[in-house]
């Protein structure tokens, strides 16, 4: 294990933005970890903990140690009747256990395929696509306290989770190193087509049959039709959360805006499409400066070559402002902003 001082970080955040973090460190194992929380208490450092940085924007330079948390390894813990409950390890990548678990006949992960990052970074934004959270499969995540390296476990009720939340971002920002997490899958194939691209899918294709396998094809699919290879047009996916509106906001801006997709939530709440907001404001396809709005996704903005976080965050802001202006409804980025240093 090799601490670096100065790191340049390109390589390590899938917008391949250029800053510098004061020191870093790759671990592989809980000894690794240890030793890297020890030196950063001796130094005097804040830790920042990444996974494969698919969900972060760096605004400027990075005041700590970042940790990057690789280490590896899936364990069967138990297998009851119907279900398998597995643990995985943090820095295992996420679409790789996706299609290791389908190899193995365990189902639940099917419409999580091809989201960058690791399995550490899952619980933090409570991962989610085509109608399925992580939350639906989690059982514990384990961690360690970086200030004290004690290790802790939080039960599925106790991560608090949301959409696009949890409490990894909120009272337990930053003073956790997440190790691992613990997940019941299925060993009986069944399928959710719910979500309408899926839905839609199948309804195009009556000779295919939904089975785990050809969900995770089918998703695998609609993702490469719209959204951009983060190593070939770097991306942190969607820059902007869907926002959640109480219901009578929601009926008040669909009366003026029939086409705006909305989603009931179970809490009431109405979920709005922010992607059909920005588009609707002309954004999709916008390019200057080396950064852009994705021409097939208005949620995901693109570095066609800038160093320059900050110009993107420039660029998030005037999209924000358009759609407030257009919609009066307040977009929240959703990537982790580091480097914006007082
Ligand atoms: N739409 C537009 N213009 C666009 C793109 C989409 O009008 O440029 C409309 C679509 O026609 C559709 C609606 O917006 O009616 C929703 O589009 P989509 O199915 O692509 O989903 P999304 O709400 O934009 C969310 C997640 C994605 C996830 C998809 C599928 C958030 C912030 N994003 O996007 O997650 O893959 O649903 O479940 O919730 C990510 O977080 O990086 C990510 C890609």
């Amino acid at each position: 294990m090799k601490f670096y001082r100065d790191k340049l970080m390109r390589k390590h955040n899938t917008l391949a933005l250029q800053a510098r973090a004061d020191a870093f460190v790759c671990v592989t194992n809980d000894d690794e970890l240890l030793e890297s929380l020890g030196w950063a208490r001796t130094e005097g450092v804040a830790v920042v903990v990444l996974g494969q940085g698919s969900n972060i924007v760096l605004a400027g330079d990075v005041q700590a140690l970042v940790v990057q948390q690789a280490v590896r390894g899936i364990e069967v813990l138990d297998t009851l009747n119907s279900d398998v409950i597995l643990r995985v390890a943090a820095g295992e990548n996420w679409h790789e256990l996706v299609q290791w678990t389908l190899q193995q006949g365990y189902y639940g992960l099917e419409n999580l395929a091809l989201i960058p990052g690791t399995v550490g970074a899952s619980p933090i934004q409570n991962i989610g696509a085509y109608g399925v959270e992580l939350q639906s499969v989690l059982l514990q995540v384990h961690a360690r306290q970086i200030a004290d390296d004690k290790p802790v476990t939080l039960d599925n009720a106790a991560c608090q989770f949301n959409y696009r939340d949890s409490i990894f971002k909120r009272e337990c920002k930053d003073q956790l190193v997440i190790t691992a997490i613990d997940i019941q899958l299925s060993r009986r194939s069944s399928v959710n087509i719910s979500y309408p691209a899926l839905a839609t899918f199948f309804a195009e294709r009556p000779d295919v049959e939904p089975t785990p396998q050809t969900v995770f094809d089918a998703v695998v699919s609609i993702r490469r039709s719209k959204l951009p290879d983060p190593s070939i047009e770097p991306n942190v996916g969607s820059f902007f959360k869907n926002p959640l509106l109480r219901s009578e906001m929601a009926a008040l801006l669909l009366a003026k805006h029939p086409g705006l997709p909305c989603f009931s939530q179970a809490d009431g709440s109405v979920k709005v499409s922010a992607a059909w907001m920005i588009d609707q404001c002309r954004w999709k396809g916008h390019r200057a400066d080396d950064l852009g709005v994705h021409p097939q996704h208005a949620l995901v903005l693109v570095n066609y070559g800038s160093d320059s976080g900050a110009q993107l965050l420039a660029l998030a802001s005037e999209i924000v402002s358009s759609v407030h202006d257009a919609f009066g409804v307040e977009l929240e980025v959703e990537p982790r902003i580091y480097g914006l240093n007082p």
